[in-house]
Formats: C-alpha cells, sequence, structure tokens
C-alpha cells in the first residue's frame, strides 16, 4: 500500500505510467503513403528513405544484412525510450504491466503473421525456438529425419545432436541450386522418404544461396506419408510475402531481428494448436496446461526492451508493407545477379528463376576462395560480404537491405569484374 502511494507521488501510477507508451507512440510514418509498389526502381525515393531511416555508417557500403536487420531511427527511438523507461522504473514494469503488454503484443504478431490466438511464442532467437520444436518432437532411435546441407548450421547440428544421443538416422535431401521446377524439389525431398521417416527440416528461405522453397508444395507431399514438417523460416518471416499458415505445417520457427527489424533478440515460434500438448518442453514448466504455447517458453526473464519494442517494428513493417519490401529486395538482387552471371569466371549460387529468390544470392569466382573474394572486394571497393562455402562450392554472400542502393550495387559489380579473368 505504502509503496503505491509513493509510486503515485512520482506520477507513476498504474494507469499513467508512461510505459504503455511503447504500443502506442509508434506513429512516426507521416509519408507512409508513399509506400508503393511503383516506387520499386525509384532510386530517388529508396535515397529519401535512406537518409531518414537508416544512418548507417559511411565508412564502408553494407552488403552483409543478413546475419542481423539494422532497425530503422523510429524503431531505435522506440528502443531506447524502452531502456530508458524500464531502467527508471526498474521491476515496477515487470511486476505490472509487462505481461499484459506482452500479451497485447503477441495478439498484434498473431494478426500480422495469420494464425489463431495461443499458436505464437516470443522466443530470443529462430535458433531458440527451433530446438524447442526440434528437441521436443522426442524422435527416437532408428526415426528417420530428411534434412539438407543448406540448411542453416545450427539446425543440422540439432539433428547430429539426436544421432549421437538418441540414435535418429539423418536422410541427407540433394537440394538442387538452379531448380527448374517445384516438382523437382518435391521429388528431391520425397526420394529419400521411407516407412521409417518421422520429420523433416524445410528452410524457407536459405541462408547461402536465398533460395526459396515451395514449402507448402513439398510439405503437403510429406504430410500425406504422416511426417512432421518443421519449417525454418527465419530468413523468409517479414521478407517476402506469405501468412505462417500459407505454408501449410504445424511447427515454424522465426527471426524477429532480421528481416522483421526488430532490435537484437527475439525470435519467434509458431505451433498449431493442436500439436503443441505433443512437444516436450526444452526448459521445464509444470505449471501451465499442456495445450498453452506459453509452456515451452519457460526461459527465464526476457530481454524486456527488446520485446517492448516490437510494436514499432511492427508498425515500420505494416507501413512499408511486405509486398513492398519484397519488390524492391527481389529487384536490387535481380540488379546485380543478372549482370554478374555475364561475367566471365563468375558462378551463382542462387537461383536463376527471379522468383526463387529475394534479398539473398550469392556466387563464387574461379581462380579464387570466397575469402580471399570477400577480402578483395573490401580492401579495394569498400564493399562488405561475407564468405562461405557449400557443398563443396564457394560462397561469397551479398545481401542488400532497403537501404541499399543501385549505386552500392554497382561498386560490387566493378570489384567482381576486376577479378575477371
Ligand atoms: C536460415 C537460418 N536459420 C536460423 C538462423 C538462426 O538465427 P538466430 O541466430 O537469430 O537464431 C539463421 C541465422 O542466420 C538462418 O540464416
Amino acid at each position: 500500500m505504502r509503496r503505491r502511494t509513493a509510486i503515485k507521488k512520482l506520477g507513476l501510477g498504474l494507469a499513467g505510467i508512461p510505459l504503455l507508451a511503447s504500443l502506442k507512440n509508434v506513429d512516426f510514418f507521416d509519408w507512409k503513403e508513399s509506400f508503393s509498389l511503383d516506387k520499386t526502381k525509384d532510386e530517388k525515393f529508396w535515397k529519401r528513405f535512406k537518409k531518414s531511416f537508416y544512418p548507417v555508417s559511411k565508412e564502408f557500403t553494407n552488403l552483409e544484412n543478413g546475419y542481423f536487420g539494422l532497425h530503422p531511427s523510429p524503431v531505435h527511438k522506440a528502443y531506447l525510450n524502452n531502456i530508458e523507461k524500464v531502467n527508471s522504473v526498474g521491476s515496477y514494469y515487470m511486476r505490472n504491466d509487462f505481461f499484459p503488454e506482452l500479451a497485447t503484443i503477441v495478439e498484434s504478431l498473431e494478426a500480422f503473421a495469420g494464425t489463431e490466438p495461443g499458436e505464437l511464442l516470443i522466443t530470443r532467437n529462430a535458433t531458440e525456438a527451433l530446438n524447442i520444436i526440434i528437441q521436443g518432437l522426442r524422435l527416437k532411435k532408428g526415426d528417420e529425419v530428411l534434412l539438407s546441407r543448406h540448411d542453416y548450421g545450427s539446425m543440422i547440428e540439432i539433428f547430429e545432436m539426436l544421432e549421437q544421443e538418441e540414435g535418429i538416422v539423418l536422410k541427407i535431401v540433394d537440394v538442387p541450386f538452379d531448380p527448374k521446377s517445384d516438382q523437382e524439389l518435391v521429388d528431391a525431398y520425397l526420394s529419400k522418404t521411407s516407412s521409417r521417416t518421422r520429420c523433416a527440416l524445410l528452410t524457407h528461405l536459405m541462408h547461402l544461396t536465398g533460395q526459396i522453397l515451395p514449402v507448402a508444395k513439398i510439405a503437403s507431399a510429406l504430410r500425406e506419408k504422416n511426417i512432421d514438417v518443421v519449417v525454418d523460416a527465419a530468413h523468409s518471416f517479414a521478407h517476402v510475402d506469405f501468412k505462417l499458415p500459407d505454408l501449410g505445417v504445424e511447427f515454424v520457427g522465426a527471426n524477429l531481428h532480421k528481416w522483421f527489424s526488430n532490435p537484437l533478440g527475439v525470435g519467434l515460434l509458431y505451433v498449431k494448436k493442436e500439436r503443441i500438448k505433443d512437444l516436450r518442453a526444452l526448459f521445464a514448466d509444470s505449471r501451465l496446461p499442456k495445450d498453452d504455447i506459453r509452456r515451452l517458453g519457460h526461459f527465464g526473464t526476457p530481454a524486456t526492451p527488446v520485446v517492448m519494442t516490437i510494436p514499432a517494428a511492427l508498425k515500420y513493417n505494416q507501413d512499408i508493407t511486405i509486398p513492398v519490401k519484397e519488390a524492391r529486395l527481389r529487384y536490387l538482387n535481380n540488379y546485380w545477379t543478372n549482370q554478374a552471371r555475364m561475367i566471365p569466371g563468375v558462378q551463382m549460387n542462387t537461383p536463376s528463376d527471379p522468383q526463387r529468390s529475394c534479398a539473398i544470392a550469392s556466387f563464387g569466382m574461379e581462380g579464387y576462395t570466397s575469402s580471399e573474394v570477400v577480402k578483395h572486394l573490401y580492401d579495394h571497393f569498400g564493399v562488405f560480404t561475407v564468405a562461405a562455402s557449400l557443398d563443396g562450392r564457394e560462397v561469397v554472400r551479398v545481401t542488400p537491405n532497403l537501404y541499399n542502393s543501385t549505386d552500392d550495387l554497382d561498386l560490387l559489380l566493378e570489384g567482381i569484374q576486376s577479378l575477371s579473368k
């Protein structure tokens, strides 16, 4: 009682607490009507966009936006406010307002993702969400799982751990680098199934090649054989236009700190309502009912200001709209890949059909390792990319974000051209 009086004196009565402003004070985009598909190729527009929202370093040209998404300045402002708010009232906020506010945030994400109430859980990242699913499925000795070398390493490692500890059997699907049809991909997955196949991992948008899998088609063929399909949507969520139920699967892990543009530290778990009870919790919880998705999220105190910033990032995505984002990112991808494919010595790892990728694409350069190419591009052209390898191929991954322009990509192309023999 005494504590409450003291708080009222400070002007922090429960109803008037300024923290809830994180949900309301997100109307920054007074020029949102400008975002439209007509602007896809309008460099002047996107340069103005960059100036307003992305005060990025001028030291180099950043074409490595796949690791995480820089958040635009309105989101950054909301994030800083949230840090200050939480740090000014401390646990008062957590004990009184955080959980009701979290419920509202989850509801707004449900609307954005197209899911039913009670099917989403905010996690710390996609790796956590996918561990909760894959380790929760209780795979047993002899169970076969389908995965591909194009999937993300941390997810492959979960299955490798279960191979060593539980005796599950990994079946590696040969995903073609340049598929000619969806059926080719469906067949690649089906060809590795048997009566013992229990589970398949499908990466919706591959991190090294940028390839977008026709998840709904592959999943539908696998579901007919009673195979549980787990989708890694870390890179596709808020990047390409889809709703989670469109994937036709029961288990999805996604990220909010990549293309959704929230500050680092949030991911998303989706489990179809009727399957929640089937997952064994990775973080012990003995209180909540078996079909309550929050039972799977007992991982302790969250990074509260990061979670509180979700409404600002959501507003950014709603204003810009995912179709507009997708169209611009695909345009930038095609702008450089179409020209790079013509440069002697370039081997593209990304499908040639423009609908099969979006922002991410990668290539190798004859006579050079990917690390040598990345170093050359940075040292001589100030262009930052990232090196990897996949299935014996060299991978220089290039990922523009919305603040990048065709000028940035011209610089990249000049750098690639300079290595051509
Ligand atoms: C396809 C894919 N899945 C999962 C992840 C893991 O994301 P996080 O490290 O945020 O958990 C990544 C990260 O780059 C990724 O590219």
